[in-house]
């Protein structure tokens, strides 16, 4: 953290190049909004409560997306450029503070590293502040930096408004920005639309504080990938890919095997642990946790679960929001959803679906079943087949099993309905009603033999 310090992001454009009805910086890469992207590197240089984010297209959306607290927001009316967006920011954001970090929204591949190294060639003795650029093989639609013979900036000239010598430069702005606080808002005022696109330019300002005798330097960033701006969706594709990237090469290099690395899409916050294997195609989404020593199977998809430790999820498992214990086995093609919490050594086969479902330790669903908002005890075996009949049409009822039951192969379970400890239902039985614990529950018609039927039918075709 570096004391003294005030953050402005700038996220009140539409993004017009997106062709959207959403607001630029709500689109995702990496498994989170652009925006989110930047805050998140913000904070490694200032509290949340030194952050302020200007917002302007779907104000409200903006707000409701960011997901660290005690961020503070700004509103924009109207669009009239980067400059008017800072002065908009003004009343919140001037502060006592030395030092202001000014970021666009829409640049989510921006790390701490960087921010740091702005922070510290921003400070050097004889500059009012320092801006990141890059140098980029094409630099169309960005701004471009007239460098003086000092090496600092003459000017940050606009696409629309450069020359054509000015457009073959190929040192550009990135749109990360430190000044100090008190020299930027005392001549913010001074900003004018005094261009093509009659907009107040934030980039100005380099020329504004110029001619106040105070210099802006540039840090000029090798790695031009850490600095794109998104504008259409194939950047924003392009992103997507350098941060699953960046995601991938962090968890292998904290221990976690990952087949096939460019084949898995892997959000920014999932966690998996030491020694867990990731087999090709799969995707982890959302907040998903993943225990030590895991194996996650080619194709499964993984939203929002938490995972404990040495658990086999075969191939093609689909999970939402649900947790497994550990040492449990899901899958192949098992389906998890709406908190169904399986707990510790449980074993969950194929084509078995869980919602709303509590499976206890040890207990075991290895086939072909349907079991939806039921809890099962410890150590109960579901036969293959077995179904809870939980919704009657215009309601879900509850069905509860108890420890070491045994459910027969294709049972039809209707709920609501409870089945004691220790109880047994005999395979193919349609249950209706409450078994007692230890009960042997049958409801099927009993069979009925005919010796020799089958024989005598075979004889009356013969003949025919
Ligand atoms: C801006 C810079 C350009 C730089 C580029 C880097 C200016 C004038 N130009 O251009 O030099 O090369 O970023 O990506 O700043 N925004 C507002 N309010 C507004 C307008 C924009 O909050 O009225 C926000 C946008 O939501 C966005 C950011 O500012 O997050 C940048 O705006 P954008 O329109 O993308 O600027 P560029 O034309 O890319
Ligand atoms: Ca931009």
């Amino acid at each position: 953290m570096t004391p003294n310090l005030t953050v402005v992001i700038l996220a009140a454009g539409l993004g017009t190049r997106m062709k959207s009805q959403r607001a630029k910086v709500l689109h995702q890469a990496g498994g989170d909004t652009l925006l989110n992207h930047v805050i998140r590197a913000a904070l490694h240089v200032a509290p949340a409560e030194r952050i302020v984010v200007v917002v302007g297209h779907q104000a409200e959306e903006v707000r409701r997306s960011v997901t660290a607290p005690a961020i503070r927001f700004v509103e924009q009316k109207e669009q009239k450029g980067t400059g008017h967006a800072m002065l908009c920011a003004r009343e919140l954001a001037a502060s006592a503070d030395e030092h202001l970090l000014i970021l666009n929204g829409d640049g989510p591949l921006l790390t701490a590293g960087t921010l740091k190294a702005l922070l510290e060639a921003a400070t050097a003795p004889g500059l009012c502040g320092a801006l990141v650029t890059t140098e980029v093989a094409d630099p169309a639609g960005y701004g471009r930096i007239v460098r003086d013979h000092r090496g600092t900036i003459a000017a940050i000239v606009e696409q629309k408004a450069a020359s054509p010598e000015q457009l073959r430069i190929r040192e550009i702005n990135t749109g990360v920005y430190c000044f100090d606080a008190r020299l930027f808002w005392e001549h913010l005022g001074q900003l004018t639309p005094d261009n093509p696109a009659r907009e107040y330019y934030l980039t100005d300002m380099v020329e504004v504080l110029r001619r106040h005798g105070h210099r802006v330097a540039p840090l000029l960033i090798a790695d031009e990938t850490e600095l794109l701006g998104i504008n259409t969706r194939v950047e924003l594709a392009a992103a997507d890919k350098i941060l699953r990237q960046r995601k991938t090469n962090e968890l292998m290099l904290s221990g976690v095997t990952i087949e096939y690395p460019d084949t898995v899409t892997i959000d920014v916050d999932v966690e998996i642990g030491q020694d867990s294997l990731v087999e090709s195609n799969v995707q982890l989404r959302g907040r998903t946790r993943i225990g030590a020593n895991c194996r996650i199977g080619t194709g499964s998809v993984l939203r929002d679960c938490v995972v404990g430790d040495r658990v086999t999820v075969l191939p093609y498992v689909v999970a939402e929001s649900s947790s497994v214990g550990a040492q449990a086995s899901v899958g192949p093609f098992a389906r998890l959803r709406m908190n169904a919490e399986a707990a510790e050594q449980t074993h969950i086969g194929n084509f078995v679906e869980l919602k709303k479902t509590k499976l206890g330790a040890g207990a075991k669903a290895s086939h072909l079943a349907y079991l939806g908002d039921a809890t099962i005890g410890p150590e109960t075996n579901i036969g293959a087949g077995t179904i809870t009949c939980n919704f009657d049409g215009r309601k879900k009822h509850q069905t509860h099993i108890g420890e070491k039951v045994f459910v027969g192969s294709n049972s039809t379970l209707v709920a609501p309905l409870e089945i004691a400890d220790g109880a047994y239902i005999a395979a193919g039985s349609v249950i209706t009603k409450n078994v007692e614990p230890d009960a042997l529950a049958i409801g099927r018609a009993y069979q009925v033999d005919k010796p020799g039927w089958a024989r005598r039918r075979r004889n009356s075709q013969e003949t025919r």
